[in-house]
C-alpha cells in the first residue's frame, strides 16, 4: 500500500477539527491542527492555541506568532519552510497552563504528526513542548542546545511569548535561533550518511565492449590510463565545522 502523506495529514487534521476527547472541545471556537509543508525538515511545537489562534484555527497568528516569524528569519527560514503545531490543539480557557489530562488526550495527534512529517529537526517552544521529550530538564539550562536521538535533532527553545513579557529573552532567543542553520546542516549531513553511497562512476558505466579478435600484428599496448580525477567513491566525510556552532546537552 502506498503511504499518501497529504491524505494522512488531512485525515488527521479533520479528526482534530472534530475532536471531543477532552473538555477543551466544549470551550474552544476552533481547534488548531497545525500547518506547513508535509516534507518540512524543521518542525516547531508550541504549547497551545491562544485567543487569536482559537478564532482563526491557525497556529501562532498573534503577537507571539509575529515574533516567531522574526526568529525564523534570523535562522534564514520563513513560516512556509517549517511545520508549526502545538502540544494542545485547543485553547485552554484564559490561556491557563495545559492540564495533564489535556496533554494526554492530545498526545496521539502530535505523535502522528511527527510520524507523517518525519522532520530532521524538532524545535520545542516552551516548557510543555520540551517536557514531552525531556521531562526532567529545565529550559533555562538546555535552551538553544541540541540532543540527537535516532537520527533526529531536538532543539529546546524558550517560548516566543516569554520574550514578550521578559524583554531580556529577546536577544537570547534570537541567538538560539541563529544556531538553527548549523544544526539543520549537521542533521542533513547525518541523514546523508545513512543513505547508501552513490555508485562509483566505473561501476555505473556500462561494461566495455569485448574487442574483436583479429589476426595479424596487434597494436602496441597503450600506456595505462591516468587515474581519474574528481570525486572518488569512499566514506562521506565526518560532519564539518557546523558542529562547532552549537552545543549538545545531556
Ligand atoms: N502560543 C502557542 O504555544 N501556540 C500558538 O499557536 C500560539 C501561541
Amino acid at each position: 500500500m502506498i503511504f499518501d502523506r497529504e491524505a494522512t495529514m488531512e485525515n488527521l487534521s479533520a479528526r482534530v477539527r472534530g475532536c471531543q476527547l477532552c473538555p477543551l472541545s466544549k470551550t474552544r471556537t476552533l481547534s488548531v491542527p497545525g500547518e506547513g509543508p508535509i516534507d518540512a525538515e524543521v518542525m516547531l511545537i508550541g504549547e497551545a492555541p491562544g485567543v487569536n489562534e482559537d478564532k482563526q484555527g491557525r497556529p501562532f497568528v498573534g503577537a507571539a506568532g509575529n515574533f516567531l516569524s522574526e526568529l525564523l528569519a534570523a535562522a534564514g527560514l520563513s513560516r512556509e519552510d517549517v511545520f508549526i503545531c502545538n502540544v494542545l490543539k485547543c485553547r485552554p480557557p484564559s490561556n491557563r497552563d495545559p492540564l495533564p489530562l489535556e496533554i494526554e488526550a492530545c498526545s496521539d495527534y502530535l505523535d502522528e504528526q511527527i510520524d507523517i512529517i518525519d522532520p530532521l529537526v524538532i524545535v520545542t517552544l516552551g516548557r510543555y513542548s520540551m517536557a514531552k521529550f525531556f521531562p526532567r530538564q529545565t529550559i533555562s539550562r538546555i535552551h538553544g542546545s541540541v540532543k540527537e536521538i535516532a537520527g533526529r535533532a531536538y532543539v529546546p527553545m524558550y517560548h516566543p511569548a516569554a520574550a514578550l513579557h521578559r524583554g531580556n529573552l529577546r536577544e537570547v532567543m534570537l541567538d538560539d535561533f541563529r544556531k538553527l542553520p548549523f544544526i539543520l546542516e549537521h542533521a542533513r549531513e547525518a541523514a546523508r550518511r545513512q543513505q547508501p553511497s552513490p555508485l562509483p562512476a566505473a561501476a555505473a558505466a556500462p561494461p566495455p565492449e569485448t574487442p574483436p579478435v583479429v589476426d595479424g600484428p596487434q597494436p602496441e599496448a597503450t600506456a595505462p590510463e591516468a587515474p581519474a580525477t574528481g570525486p572518488q567513491p569512499g566514506p562521506i566525510p565526518a560532519p564539518s565545522q557546523s558542529t562547532t556552532q552549537f552545543r549538545l546537552f545531556e
